[in-house]
């Protein structure tokens, strides 16, 4: 039989359940407020963990015998962030391209090519090793799933090794050969848009899940973008874009027409692009990281929510325009700068990045879905944005097992 354990004394639990078929049901969510239905809250609460699964959600007072018992001690226990955009695979850092910005440089997506020659230079032991250490930062910040990308290879040996390096960390894999033209092709990028849609996925496609293109002035257009995802689609990868980062541009309304699961960005939309999205269900996932990092003004979630636009939040974690691994830090971004409550950031950071993957395993808890799960020294999910900057997370539970302290 499988080993049972209880976790009880939850003071606050997000449980992401539908009100359908949720804990208010029964009469014990929060406080019927906007918030605690949002997230399914339930308070004092139990929840049993069989396996890596969730068996059962309630009150404490009613919580089954289990082989093990965990005391929560009244803290908050929410779903584990799903971050569902990250680009671990790098070598380098460019830290004092980031210091030249805050002295009043912009942001170009020229820079994504120091990172390459670093990249390219570094041993698989190396690139693992750095993985590994940005995994484990998320890991103690309560991240339960990770989307990583390549990007930073460029040729067909490079971008096969980043994805099977970060293959090593997660199922959700992304292949970016689109990210940025290199500099070999820089007089023919035609040339190298039949590489990464040609040998390049080729070699890439074993390792991914996803393709995805830098769709921006300086990368990609539309039409090399569409080429990307299409072939990627031929091959079997699902499509998801980066968009509308620097300016305005095409790359929402193709994400749409194609019914992509995600676009991510979404900086700089116009009213069309919102339409499109609301009408897609593509989900926009919004990265604070990057405008934090590049003073450049914060996407408006207020609007893409009001108009009834599903919404994703995620780290970005990448060594140029967003290096950081937080999770923590975005919610409490999105909440002060972008016009959304605690409750809609904590969810677009759990149920929303979920949505973004096409995941219904995680992002909630309730019965059937993983036990990935985040306890927080703080009696609620408000905490993640009140005391910004705080090391709130007490604990990271993935797959039904403490991942964090292990
Ligand atoms: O998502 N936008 C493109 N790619 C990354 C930036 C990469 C870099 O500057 O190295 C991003 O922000
Ligand atoms: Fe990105």
């Amino acid at each position: 039989m499988t080993a049972t354990t209880v976790i009880t004394n939850i003071g606050e639990l997000v449980t992401n359940a539908p009100e359908r078929d949720g804990p208010g049901r029964d009469g014990f969510v929060g406080d019927g407020s906007a918030a605690d239905r949002l997230l399914g809250i339930m308070r004092d609460a139990a929840l049993v963990v069989e396996g890596s699964r969730i068996a059962w959600v309630g009150p404490a007072a009613n919580a089954p015998d289990a082989d093990e018992m965990v005391d929560a001690g009244g803290r908050a226990v929410l779903p584990g962030f799903v971050d569902s955009h990250s680009h671990l695979v790098f070598a380098g850092d460019r830290a004092l391209e980031f210091a030249a910005r805050m002295a009043g440089q912009p942001y170009a997506a020229g820079g994504i090519r120091t990172t390459v020659a670093a990249t390219r230079a570094a041993t698989d032991e190396q690139l693992t090793a750095h993985v590994a250490r940005l995994v484990q930062e998320m890991t103690r910040q309560g991240t339960t799933t990770v989307e990583i990308k390549s990007g930073y290879g460029l040729t067909v040996h490079d971008e096969a090794r980043s994805l099977a390096v970060a293959r090593q960390f997660t199922d959700e894999t992304t292949f970016l050969g689109a990210h940025v033209v290199p500099v070999e092709f820089e007089d023919d990028p035609a040339a190298y848009v039949d590489l990464v849609t040609g040998p390049m996925l080729a070699a890439a496609a074993p390792y991914a899940r996803w393709v995805d293109a830098f769709c921006e002035e300086g990368a990609f257009d539309a039409d090399q973008a569409r080429a990307v995802l299409e072939a990627g689609a031929a091959s079997g990868l699902e499509g998801r874009l980066h968009a509308s980062q620097l300016g305005p541009g095409p790359g929402v309304q193709l994400a749409a027409e194609l019914g992509l699961a995600a676009v991510d960005h979404c900086t700089y939309l116009t009213d069309s692009d919102v339409d499109a999205l609301r009408d897609s269900g593509t989900v926009a996932t919004l990265l604070p990281g990057v405008e934090f990092s590049t003073r450049q003004p914060y996407p408006d979630a207020r609007r893409l929510l009001d108009a009834g636009v599903a919404v994703a939040l995620a780290s970005d974690c990448n060594p140029g325009s967003s290096f950081t691994s937080s999770v923590p830090l975005c919610i409490a971004l999105a909440v002060r700068e972008m016009g959304m409550t605690p409750s809609e950031a904590v969810r677009a950071a759990t149920y929303g990045g979920a949505r973004a993957l096409l995941r219904d395993d995680v992002g909630r808890l309730t019965v059937g879905a993983r036990a990935d799960l985040a306890l927080l020294d703080a009696p609620s999910h408000v905490h993640l944005a009140y005391r910004p900057g705080v090391p709130l997370v007490a604990g990271t539970w993935i797959g039904g097992r403490p991942a964090w302290p292990a």
